[in-house]
C-alpha cells in the first residue's frame, strides 16, 4: 500500500498508464539498490544503468505511483522560495549551482523523452511570476536582480502575466521552463530500465536496512533480501532513518484542482504568484478540443489542518476570478512535500551512513530535483566530481537556517507533547460515519475511525516512526503524522514512510 490507496485521484492517476511490477519472491543481488520508484528512484536506476551499474528498484506501493503521481509536474529552473532568498541563506555559489541544476534537470528530461521516444507530452514554456494583492512590490525587483547575478539569462519584465482573468500588472517571465505528463515519462523510464536489464518490484515494502563493510542489506516485507555494493531511499520522507534529516524539513500537504478549458483559450505556460502560499498554474493537453487546467496551492503543514473543504473552495473561488474559461473542476486531489530549512533538497549519503544514500526535500520542485538529484546519486556512486553535490549534501549544518529549523523543531516537539493532552472527541459517539478523531483511553491515545456501516476502528494514535500524535485527515480520510510525514490508512497501514510499521490494533470500551 502507498499514497495511490488515498482517498483523492489525480488527473495523472487517471489518465497516465499503469505500469505492473511483481512483488518481491525472492533474495536479489545488484550493484544498487533503490528504494522509491517515483521521479528521483527511477530517474536514478536509469542514470545507473547508462554507467554500466546493474540495480533492482523497489516501492511499497504501485511504480510510479507515490508522492511522483500527486504532483503538478511544473518543470521549473526558477525557484519557488525564491534565488534572492536562497543567497541571503546560502550564498551566490549556491545559488549559481542551483539554477545550473534545475536548468539541467529540464534538459536531462528532454533528452531522455526523445532519446526513449517517450510520449509524455513535453513542451517548453515561458513561466510567469506575478504579484498578489498587497505583497512588497520589491520582490520582482530582488528576483530579476537575482536572476542576472546567478547567470539566469533571458529572464525579462512583461507588462501582464497571461492570466486572461485580471490585470496582473507587471510580472516576470522566465524562459526555457517545461511541462509533462509525470506518469507517462515515469512508465517509460521503467520500460527502459527493464528493456536494459533492470529489475523492478512494487507492492513490496523495504522494512530494515543494514550496512556492512562491503555492502548494503535490504530486508523487504516478506523477509526476502536485496544485496547490493550501495542503496539509495528515494522516498518522500526517507524510511531508513529515524532522526537525522527530520528534523531539518517539514511535511506540508497541498492540493489541487484541475478541469477542462477550451483548447488555446488559456496560454500554455506556468503561472505562480507571490501569495504565501502561492498558487501555482499550468495547463495539460488531453485531446477533443480540451486542455485541462491544473491549479494548485492553500498548502498548510501536514496534519495541522482540518479546513480541506474551505480550502478547495478558496482554490476554485481563485481559479474562477483568474481563470473564467475554467469549465467545471473535474479533480481535486493532494499530494505533500518536504520542506527543507534551507530552501535546498537533501541528497547524497545519509547521515552514518557510507553507503546509503538519499534524495528528499524537494519543496515545491519535486520533478526537477528528483532529476537532479539522479545526476547527483549516480556520480557520487560511481566516484566522478558532480557540481552540485556540495549544495545538497544531507549533512550540511546551514547556520543561516538555524531560526527554521528551530521553528520546525518546536513544531514537531508539541506534537509529542500531546501525548499529555486530551482527546478530540471525549466518546466514540462523537464521531460521524466516515470521520476519525482522536479520544484518550487513560494514559493511550487512540485513532479511532467510524466507518459508513458504524463499525469503529480503534488504532494506536502513536505514530511508529518516532512517536508523534497523529491527525485525522478527513479529505484523504488517513492518519496524517506532522512530524515527519507518514500517513497510515484506517486500518493501520503505512501509506506513506518514514513510518515503516503500521499502526497498531489497540482495545476500546466505551
Ligand atoms: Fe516521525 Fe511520525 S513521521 S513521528
Amino acid at each position: 500500500m502507498n499514497v495511490t490507496m488515498e482517498r483523492s485521484v489525480s488527473l495523472w492517476m487517471n489518465s497516465g498508464p499503469v505500469l505492473d511490477a511483481p512483488l518481491l519472491r525472492s533474495d536479489e543481488r545488484a550493484d544498487v539498490a533503490i528504494v522509491g520508484a517515483g521521479i528521483a528512484g527511477l530517474s536514478t536506476a536509469y542514470e545507473l544503468m547508462r554507467v554500466g551499474r546493474t540495480v533492482v528498484v523497489i516501492d511499497r506501493g504501485p511504480i510510479g505511483g507515490g508522492m511522483s503521481s500527486r504532483t503538478t509536474a511544473h518543470l521549473a529552473s526558477a525557484l519557488d522560495d525564491f534565488y534572492h532568498r536562497l543567497i541571503a541563506r546560502r550564498g551566490l555559489e549556491t545559488a549559481r549551482r542551483t539554477y545550473a541544476s534545475q536548468a539541467a534537470a529540464i534538459d536531462r528530461i528532454e533528452h531522455i523523452a526523445h532519446h526513449e521516444g517517450i510520449a509524455c507530452d513535453f513542451a517548453r514554456l515561458n513561466g510567469y511570476f506575478f504579484l498578489s494583492p498587497g505583497d512588497d512590490e520589491t520582490l520582482l525587483e530582488q528576483e530579476i536582480e537575482a536572476c542576472e547575478q546567478i547567470g539566469f539569462t533571458g529572464v525579462s519584465w512583461v507588462d501582464r502575466a497571461p492570466v486572461p482573468g485580471i490585470d496582473t500588472g507587471r510580472a516576470l517571465q522566465f524562459p526555457n521552463q517545461g511541462r509533462f505528463h509525470p506518469r507517462k515519462y515515469m512508465a517509460g523510464l521503467a520500460h527502459a530500465i527493464l528493456r536494459d536489464g533492470g529489475r523492478i518490484y512494487a507492492n513490496t515494502p523495504v522494512t530494515a536496512f543494514q550496512e556492512t563493510e562491503t555492502g548494503v542489506v535490504l530486508t523487504a516485507g516478506h523477509g526476502h533480501q536485496i544485496h547490493a555494493e550501495a542503496a539509495v531511499v528515494a522516498t518522500n520522507s526517507p524510511v531508513n532513518d529515524r532522526v537525522a534529516v527530520h528534523t531539518k524539513q517539514a511535511p506540508y500537504r497541498t492540493y489541487v484542482i484541475a478541469g477542462p478549458v477550451e483548447a488555446g483559450s488559456v496560454p500554455d505556460a506556468l503561472v505562480w504568484d507571490t501569495q504565501e502560499a502561492y498558487h501555482y498554474v499550468r495547463l495539460q493537453p488531453v485531446g477533443n478540443g480540451a486542455d485541462m487546467l491544473i491549479i494548485g496551492g492553500k498548502d498548510h503543514k501536514t496534519g495541522e489542518a482540518h479546513d480541506m473543504g474551505d480550502r478547495f473552495v478558496d482554490l476554485e473561488a481563485w481559479a474562477r476570478r483568474h481563470y473564467p474559461q475554467l469549465q467545471s473542476v473535474d479533480y481535486r486531489w493532494s499530494g505533500q512535500v518536504m520542506e527543507p530549512v534551507d530552501y535546498l533538497p537533501f541528497t547524497g549519503r545519509n547521515h552514518g551512513n557510507q553507503r546509503i544514500y538519499i534524495h528528499t526535500g524537494d519543496s515545491g520542485q519535486g520533478m526537477t530535483n528528483g532529476v537532479a538529484g539522479s545526476l547527483i546519486l549516480r556520480d557520487l556512486i560511481v566516484g566522478h566530481e558532480n557540481p552540485w553535490c556540495e549544495v545538497t549534501d544531507p549533512q550540511r549544518i546551514s547556520l543561516t537556517a538555524a531560526g527554521e529549523f528551530l521553528k520546525e523543531n518546536i513544531d514537531a516537539a508539541s506534537h509529542w507533547a500531546e501525548h499529555l493532552t486530551g482527546g478530540e472527541v471525549a466518546s466514540t459517539n462523537d464521531i460521524p460515519p466516515g470521520q476519525g478523531a482522536i479520544l484518550r483511553d487513560g494514559l493511550k491515545k487512540l485513532a479511532i475511525f467510524r466507518d459508513e456501516s458504524g463499525t469503529l476502528h480503534v488504532r494506536s494514535a502513536t505514530c511508529t516512526h518516532a512517536g508523534c500524535v497523529v491527525h485525522w485527515n478527513p479529505f484523504e480520510r488517513c492518519w496524517d503524522c506532522p512530524c515527519h510525514g507518514s500517513h497510515f490508512a484506517v486500518d493501520g497501514s503505512v501509506l506513506n514512510g518514514p513510518a515503516l510499521t503500521s499502526l497498531p490494533k489497540a482495545d476500546y470500551e466505551e
